[in-house]
């Protein structure tokens, strides 16, 4: 476990980034400010070390920015429909971020905010955010821990815990974009992508809320059941994609058992990388970064649309609205527990 300074924001604040890591080398940075990875080294076929993820050199980059490199995003990741909610009963207004909607929980939700570190060890750092009630116009003074830890078996694993003091919803992901290839590689399109999903959750229209219905991949674009190259359908003349601009879409998870399992594995073939995501979520979402231009990260490279894919692990999109959804509810007192593992090896 090592700790630098990650410079200051725009307020002077400094931030930190640690670094932690297993007995075979691989490598994961992360910084205080929004609890996120920015970095994710793994060897390739050939033993050399790659860093799989965009991200930023500093913290002013970050707060600046709004495509959520490696962010902890929370209380509710993804889109809520007219920024509001309603939970026994009673209405919560949100902020108003994206369109009449409401993305990523807005200006303050955990990825905009300092998180302090609760414990640390070479392998694993557990940060931890109070979010006071109504903060983020959620109910209940809450408490939510997310913990980083590189495993023997390269995994990333992260666990988030959360409790409240009144009865409220958590949904929280991680929003790392990678690249098997490295994060200066560009396109993904020959990335290989295979999804235990045989569902998706189709969109209203480019604004992304759900239609409510859980439709069938087959015979569509959304259909990585077996795997495919990223690119093999991306520009095909297919209406949920124009809304998308593009894979921006949740997946309906095949579960086969309760608990975490594997759900989805990516593969590089000329890094060799493998990368298979397993989680306990029912969701998640695809994304292609398909609203990324010249977007300036580390080491100066330029990152475009298409040079990377998010794998955010969650609860569907907009279900606390949504009743054909499962809804991410959060008794006061009670807790909400998610695990999702990034695992990379090498074919
Ligand atoms: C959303 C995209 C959004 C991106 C950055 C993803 O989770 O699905 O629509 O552009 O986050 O905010």
């Amino acid at each position: 476990m090592s700790k630098k300074s990650f410079g200051t924001t725009s307020k002077g604040v400094e931030a930190s980034l640690y670094e932690i890591s297993n007995a075979k080398g691989m490598r994961v940075l992360v910084t205080d400010f929004g609890a996120t990875a920015v970095s994710v080294f793994v060897k390739d076929k050939d033993g050399n070390e790659r860093d799989v993820i965009l991200g930023y050199d500093d913290v002013k980059s970050y707060e600046k920015e709004t495509c959520y490199f490696g962010a902890t995003v929370g209380r509710y990741a993804n889109r809520i429909s007219d920024a509001k909610i309603n939970i026994d009963g009673v209405e919560y207004q949100l902020e108003v971020n994206d369109n009449e909607n409401n993305l990523h929980s807005g200006s303050h939700g955990t990825s905009e905010r300092f998180w302090t570190v609760k414990e640390q060890k070479d392998d694993e750092i557990t940060f931890e955010i109070e979010d006071a009630d109504l903060e983020q116009g959620y109910p209940g003074n809450a408490v939510i821990d997310v913990t980083y830890k590189v495993t023997e078996d390269n995994g990333l694993s992260i666990t988030y815990n959360a409790t409240a003091d009144k009865t409220t919803t958590f949904n929280m992901t991680n929003h790392s974009y990678f690249n098997l290839n490295g994060h200066a590689s560009g396109s993904v399109y020959t990335h290989t992508l295979q999804i235990n999903a045989a569902h998706f959750t189709p969109v209203k229209d480019s604004k992304a809320i759900p239609t409510g219905e859980i439709a069938p991949v087959e015979g569509t674009p959304f259909d990585f059941t077996e795997a495919k190259p990223i690119g093999r359908d991306i520009e095909a003349n297919d209406t949920q994609l124009h809304y998308g601009s593009g894979y921006d879409h949740n997946f309906a998870i095949d579960k086969t058992a309760p608990g975490i399992e594997r759900v989805a594995t990516a593969y590089a073939p000329e890094s060799g990388i493998q990368m298979d995501v397993l989680t306990d979520c029912i969701g998640i979402q695809l994304y292609t970064a398909n609203f990324i231009v010249g977007q300036e990260g580390k080491g100066g490279v330029k990152y475009n649309n298409r040079d990377a894919f998010c794998l955010e692990t969650q609860y569907y999109p907009n279900s606390i609205n949504e009743t054909n959804f499962s809804t991410p509810i959060t008794k006061a007192g009670e807790k909400y527990e998610s695990h999702t593992i990034y695992k990379f090896s090498v074919r």
